[in-house]
């Protein structure tokens, strides 16, 4: 058997505990509601025709199928983020947050997963009223009344707060708002294509020009490799998706698959994070690429666009994790911007 990858995520306890309190029985959700997946359907090509357009919260039986499957899976993707963030800076001190574009509130969700101790004071931002009602109303059944938070309608009326969240929130605007700068810690996740990854990639440099240090994806704080040499590459994550069986009942209905789900991801802050404990960490940008003669994967651990390679005459490739971190032994030959590892072990490392 395929042994499973570390890095796979399941759908959060908090996540479960939010769907039931909503729908009580989940392996039965499709015989009660059995619209889901063709309303799935009819949203996901909307985002995938109108790349950047609003949520189309308009469409009938929206809330439900935004609420099973793009919030579902939204928070599991978070959470992975998360996971980076608690692992680097795991002292993080943080009282009060800002989530932009918070939608149904999978950032909260993810948070409470990962940082249950942590309570933090929530201002959302959702430009969409309706949206802001159904959010207040599950949120007023998962969580108990004394966690209160404030609605705005735009960035203009949050106050600062520690964290800037923004999770697939980011896709109309040009300029990161002045509320992420003015944060202590700044979390962004958006969708893992060419354009909103690259964006992200150039916002990353604005943040290090305000005094952030980024945390991760990136190892270093050098320039983005990927933006420096290369027009079409962009950084994205990718992690295998622990399905329950509700949630496999609704995809088997879909031309839709979520082995694996993708996403572009960043996370800047104004403290020091961990070190790392050597200058040779990298992060697996790609997925294995084969090769006459050779296997490829990329990585990044500084500006220079490098590919780890595993010549065929010395034996077989090592599978590494996509977006997992490794140590690149220092005898490893560098050829062009190869990183000859052949008959080298790799090591992966803990993010
Ligand atoms: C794709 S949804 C993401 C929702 C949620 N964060 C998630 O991860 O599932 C984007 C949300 O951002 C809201 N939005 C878009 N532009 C906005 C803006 N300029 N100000 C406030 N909210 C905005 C939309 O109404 C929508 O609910």
């Amino acid at each position: 058997m395929k042994p499973l990858n570390p890095r796979a995520e399941g759908f959060p306890d908090r996540l479960v505990e939010s769907l039931e309190l909503q729908w009580s029985d989940l392996e039965g959700l499709l015989r009660q509601k059995p619209y889901l997946p063709s309303t799935i359907k009819a949203i996901s090509d909307h985002f995938m025709v109108r790349k950047g357009e609003a949520t189309p919260w308009h469409l009938d039986g929206v809330f439900e199928a935004y609420l099973a499957y793009f919030h579902s899976l939204n928070t599991v993707r978070m959470t992975s983020v998360l996971r980076h963030l608690k692992q680097r800076l795991p002292n993080l001190s943080a009282n009060t947050a800002i989530d932009f574009g918070s939608g149904l509130g999978a950032t909260e969700l993810a948070w409470s997963d990962m940082f249950p101790e942590r309570k933090l004071e929530w201002q959302f931002v959702e430009a969409n009223p309706t949206v802001s009602v159904w959010h207040e109303k599950l949120r007023r059944s998962e969580l108990n009344l004394s966690d209160e938070a404030l609605w705005h309608k735009s960035i203009e009326a949050a106050v600062k707060a520690d964290i800037f969240f923004s999770s697939y929130g980011l896709n109309e605007l040009d300029e990161l708002p002045k509320a992420a700068i003015g944060a202590n810690i700044v979390v962004l996740l958006e969708p893992s294509d060419r354009y909103h990854s690259r964006q992200l990639m150039a916002w990353r440099q604005k943040l290090i020009e305000q005094g952030f240090e980024i945390v991760a994806p990136c190892t270093h704080q050098q320039g983005c490799p990927l933006l420096l040499n290369s027009k079409q590459d962009f950084c994205h994550d990718r992690i295998p998706l622990i399905k329950p069986s509700w949630f496999q009942k609704i995809e088997d209905q879909l031309p839709i698959k979520n082995d694996t789900i993708t996403f572009s991801y960043l996370i800047a802050t104004k403290d020091r994070p961990e070190e790392f404990g050597s200058p040779n960490v990298a992060r697996v940008l790609g997925d294995t690429l084969r090769e006459k003669g050779k296997t490829k994967q990329m990585v990044c651990r500084s500006e220079q666009r490098e590919f780890l390679s595993w010549l065929k005459r010395h034996g077989e490739a090592q599978f590494l994790p996509h977006g997992g971190l490794v140590e690149i032994p220092q005898q490893a030959e560098i050829k062009g911007s190869e990183v000859r590892v052949g008959g080298i072990t790799i090591n992966e490392v803990e993010s």
